[in-house]
């Protein structure tokens, strides 16, 4: 990649969504997601600055186009389900570790059927996003709740003083968090999840193998990838095989539990399998 991912991961997956815009065979439109960003980096990403559909030159360059094509597979699939959650009695949207997270605008039930959203990340992170859409739209749409919290030192039941309404269908995503956190703030949170899903809500989200939170030689380009986010300051902490991961949810209550591998999420939404199956990987999951 010939340009700076960014000095953070939600700048960096938000990056790779926007570069999607200017691929042909857009798979995920979106056309708010530039929004985060100013007109030198649109410049840059039209020219395929980040080598999206070239042969890669090296294992970092592989990596790299894996984790596109990840982010870009995992958010539609997420899409997907809130989609289907919304059209079968979903009220409320809770985005965890949101980040630059375009859902609320892009998603079209989520306006139709005036679903409650409600984004939580650090407080940083929120502070930057507000500034944002106050600068684009001059004001936080009603619905849209914005919500400072760090799942490491935090209580999540502080959400509730935001108007997060437990009884409430919700869907429940948290995408791209879990394995920069440690066990045990990824086991406090998926008991929280847990403890507050109807019958009827949805829970995305997804991890990732032991083999990206250490340097080895079976995941191309990880080394590079590691040291990468030490020098930004967003190691990954945690990690976990998939069937490990279900019997995990299981024993903590969770229900119709799918772990979708890259490649099974290439396959759901391409129809095709070229991805490595030992990264990351998507859950759903029911109370
Ligand atoms: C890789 S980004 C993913 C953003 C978004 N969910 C997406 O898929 O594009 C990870 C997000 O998790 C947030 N995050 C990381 N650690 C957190 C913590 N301890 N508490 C709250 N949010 C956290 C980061 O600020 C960041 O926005």
């Amino acid at each position: 990649m010939s340009i700076d991912m960014g000095k953070s991961t939600n700048k960096g997956t938000a990056m790779m969504k926007f570069a999607h815009q200017f691929q042909p065979g857009v798979i995920l439109e979106d056309e708010y997601v530039g929004w985060f960003f100013d007109d030198s980096v649109a410049q840059s990403l039209q020219e395929n600055s980040l080598n999206i559909g070239v042969k890669p030159t090296d294992d970092a360059q592989k990596f790299q186009q894996v984790a596109y094509w990840y982010t870009i597979l995992r958010e539609k699939y997420g899409d997907e389900v809130i989609a289907a959650a919304i059209a079968s009695g979903c009220k409320q949207l809770l985005l965890l570790g949101a980040g630059y997270d375009t859902r609320f605008f892009r998603i079209p039930a989520v306006r139709e059927r005036a679903v409650a959203t409600f984004e939580v990340d650090l407080p940083k992170t929120i502070d930057d996003k507000q500034k944002y859409l106050i600068e684009k739209l001059g004001h936080i749409p009603q619905r849209l709740t914005l919500i400072p919290l760090d799942f490491n030192h935090d209580d999540l039941s502080s959400l509730f003083r935001y108007g997060f309404d437990k009884t409430l269908a919700t869907a429940y995503i948290w995408q791209g968090v879990s394995y920069y956190l440690p066990r045990e703030s990824v086991s406090q949170v998926l008991d929280f999840i847990k403890l507050q899903m109807t019958p009827d809500s949805v829970l995305v989200f997804d991890c990732c193998s032991p083999l990206m939170t250490f340097k080895n030689d079976q995941v191309p380009g990880v080394v590079a990838s590691i040291d990468k986010l030490t020098e930004i300051g967003e190691p990954y902490l945690f990690g976990m095989y998939g069937g490990e991961m279900k019997a995990w949810l299981e024993e903590k209550g969770f229900q119709g539990v799918e772990i979708l591998q890259q490649d099974d999420l290439e396959e759901k939404i391409l129809h095709k399998r070229t991805l490595p199956n030992n990264m990351w990987y998507s859950v759903v999951a029911r109370a």
